[in-house]
């Protein structure tokens, strides 16, 4: 039987991954980041001395791009190369590079085609799929399909939270810079036709992972 698709997408520091996962692990889901395997591609080519902003060698990257990832909500782990790169893909050097790497075309349909193909060799019932374009060019026919959003300043603030030592200006102002960056590639700002909306601006972890189950139940 095949998996389906619960489809997240939503801007930076919204909550999506810690949510997603979240809802997965109730659920007794899968859990796929497709952010961190963007990441993956822009960290081996940040790594190589590649420049990020080069389509052709952006696309080469991905060629011969060797990246595991686990689908494991408890679990998470991704390696490139055999090399655990966890941790070293929410480097700012990466972050700061990875909206490039996103712009290229060929580099997102051969992404989009490898996210595909994780979700058909699941063995759980289903998988939480965490993006920008997951509602709309991923799997636009899923069942259960939701926008994350929380206002601006609530990202920004809880982004620094996890990113301890780095001032909330500067954070506020990366996350503004990359939003304004993916938005030219993919809109995940509003919410596409049959999309739920669900704003997490005044919810907590907890009360969020709750609104995003209702909506789990509601559709399937
Ligand atoms: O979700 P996260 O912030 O980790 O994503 C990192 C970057 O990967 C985004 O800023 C965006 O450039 C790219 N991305 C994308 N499409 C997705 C997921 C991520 O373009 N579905």
């Amino acid at each position: 039987d095949e998996s389906v698709v619960v489809a997240i997408d939503g801007p930076a520091g919204s909550g999506k991954s810690s949510v997603s996962k979240g809802v997965a692990a109730r659920l007794g889901y899968g859990y796929l980041d497709t952010g961190a395997v963007y990441r993956a591609l822009a960290w081996s080519m940040v790594e190589a001395g590649r420049d990020t902003d080069d389509a052709a060698s952006a696309l080469e990257a991905f060629e011969s791009l060797d990246v595991h990832i686990s689908l494991e909500p408890h679990d998470f782990a991704i390696t490139v190369g055999g090399t655990d790169v966890a941790a070293a893909i929410r480097e700012p050097r990466v972050t700061a590079a990875v909206s490039g790497v996103a712009r290229v075309a060929g580099v997102r349909e051969g992404l989009n085609g490898l996210f595909r193909s994780l979700v058909a060799q699941s063995a759980r019932p289903g998988v939480v799929v965490e993006g920008r374009d997951i509602t709309t060019v991923v799997a636009p026919d899923a069942p259960v399909r939701i926008l994350l959003t929380a206002d601006p300043e609530v990202r920004a603030a809880r982004r620094s939270a996890e990113l301890e030592g780095q001032d909330a200006a500067t954070v506020a102002d990366a996350i503004r810079r990359r939003d304004a960056s993916d938005s030219a590639v993919v809109d995940f700002q509003t919410a596409a036709d049959g999309v739920t909306v669900v704003d997490s601006t005044h919810l907590d972890f907890e009360q969020t992972v709750s609104a995003v189950l209702e909506v789990v139940d509601q559709k399937m």
